[in-house]
């Protein structure tokens, strides 16, 4: 396989030719700006397929794709993640049944809820130390869950946006027990079950179905993904129509050979490429854990942390900076500024990197010295202030009585009248969210329609403005107000 012409190739050959385009795209593949870009941009054109019903040199670059990760189907996706998911959630239940959802699942897993007009009961994943940060799915809360015997399918999310691995295999295990498909969105874990460095896929560990956004954590460019269809639970021609469905009829022949190209990449030289970032990234870690006051998390829950907060694993690529005397906007700030180094999300009080095989020793160094930069500056600083209302939120699941759904999420999206009201009123009547109210990155909602907006939501809301992070959802922009259920 390994070596076989990409879609690159043969676009490459296509863009040298001299072919005349009386088709789209517009630009006539002659623009002077990124010029060799647009020269490769073509449509559904002779002898390059069709992504909608493959059967050509798409359909072998998929069945590359499904090799790589031991899928029995994968399908190529030009809409990220999001379209993968939309289509997974479509292709299980129909208007009305239920589905049981991890509650920090992205927004893309609510919307598929209220698009397909589900009904929706969640599993709460239990909260690490860290405000904000969730740990592992549990899988005896699945099994609990699904006593409910109506449900059609359960959607978790693996690795998290901090890396947190759920036992995915167990997971599985209690879903195909009840004849319930299980979809995980491993959008973070592209990489995963690629080489023996990587955790293992979420397709390995039995998940039906599985999305990866490849342009998170491989060399492909944004919008690029993929969703691996397996097993005998979920009707595959439900998982073809809204594939097709959630896909534009003009998929980018770029961004196909964009992620043609990274599976090639991963086949011909992954096990040196990921090789080697195990090694870059265990000498970092180890760098890392001289900082005094600067930590990496997974380095701070030991193991009755890890048991208690169902964290099966951590994938290592996934660079979680935790202080308790610098919050992770001043950390991510800080490493913009001084060092050139532009992290990819700051929380309450931890900040992302991520790390993949096109890191280089020199990125690792600047990372490192900008952090013993500022481990060194923070020292004599008192400890940052608990923060309260938004880590209690994310305790929900001990805690759940107090934003307890009122409505489904669908019927709160769905309702005629709605009314709009300040956080503090709205908290003061116990009203019912009629929007989302999540931080973006990463996309979960801290409240979702249909949810009571309680005085810690208020709370939480302004603790996370207070910190300048990006509330979103709000048709309000500036956040003083909430769309609520009359
Ligand atoms: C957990 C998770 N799932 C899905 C998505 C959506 O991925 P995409 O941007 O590829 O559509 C994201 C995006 O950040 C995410 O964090």
């Amino acid at each position: 396989m390994g070596g076989d012409r990409t879609l690159f190739d043969q676009l490459a050959e296509y863009a040298a030719g001299d072919m005349y385009p009386f088709h789209m795209p517009g630009h006539k593949r002659n623009m002077p700006q990124f010029e060799q870009l647009y020269r490769h941009d073509i449509t559904e054109i002779d002898g390059f397929d069709s992504l909608h019903g493959a059967s050509g040199i798409l359909r072998s670059a998929q069945e590359r794709a499904a090799a790589l990760y031991r899928s029995s189907e994968t399908y190529f996706l030009v809409n990220g993640a999001t379209s993968g998911l939309l289509a997974a959630v479509g292709a299980c239940c129909r208007p009305g049944e239920r589905i049981l959802i991890a509650r920090n699942c992205h927004r893309s897993v609510y919307n598929a809820a209220i698009m397909h007009q589900l009904c929706v009961s969640f599993v709460y994943p239990r909260p690490l130390k860290t405000p904000g940060v969730y740990g592992g799915v549990a899988p005896e809360d699945v099994e609990n869950a699904l006593s409910d015997r109506g449900i059609r399918a359960v959607v978790i999310t693996s690795p998290t946006y901090e890396g947190v691995i759920s036992d995915v295999f167990r997971i599985a295990q209690i879903c195909h027990a009840h004849n319930v498909p299980l979809i995980v969105d491993e959008a973070h874990g592209a990489h995963f079950g690629l080489a023996p460095e990587c955790p293992a896929s979420s397709v390995d560990a039995g998940a039906d179905l599985t999305v990866h956004s490849v342009h998170k954590t491989l060399p492909a460019l944004t919008q690029t993904a993929l969703l691996h269809v397996n097993g005998s639970l979920v009707d595959r021609e439900r998982v073809a129509y809204y594939v097709s469905a959630y896909l534009s009829t003009s998929p980018s022949y770029l961004l196909m050979a964009s992620i043609d190209e990274a599976m090639n990449m991963v086949e011909l030289e992954g096990g040196e490429l990921f090789a080697r970032l195990g090694h870059d990234l265990s000498e970092f870690s180890h760098e890392a854990s001289g900082l005094r006051h600067l930590s990496l998390l997974n380095q701070t829950v030991n193991a009755r942390e890890r048991e208690r907060c169902a964290v099966a694993g951590w994938d290592p690529g996934r660079l979680v900076f935790v202080s308790d005397k610098a919050g992770g906007k001043e950390i991510m700030e800080q490493l913009r500024r001084e060092d050139h180094v532009e992290l990819e999300m700051a929380g309450m009080r931890h900040a992302v990197a991520i790390a993949t095989i096109r890191d280089t020793e020199e990125g690792f160094c600047r990372l490192l010295n900008g952090l013993q930069r500022l481990d060194g500056r923070i020292g004599e600083r008192p400890d940052l202030p608990p923060v309260r209302a938004y880590a209690s939120l994310f305790g929900r699941a001990a805690d759940m009585t107090q934003e307890l759904p009122c409505i489904n999420v669908s019927a709160a999206v769905n309702a005629r009248e709605k009314r709009r009201m300040s956080f503090d009123e709205a908290a003061w009547r116990r009203a019912c969210c009629a929007e989302f109210v999540y931080l973006y990155p990463p996309g979960i909602p801290l409240l979702a329609p249909g949810e009571t907006i309680s005085a810690r939501v208020s709370e939480a809301v302004r603790e996370c403005r207070a910190e300048g992070l990006f509330v979103e959802g709000l048709s309000d922009r500036s956040g003083k107000t909430v769309l609520t259920l009359p």
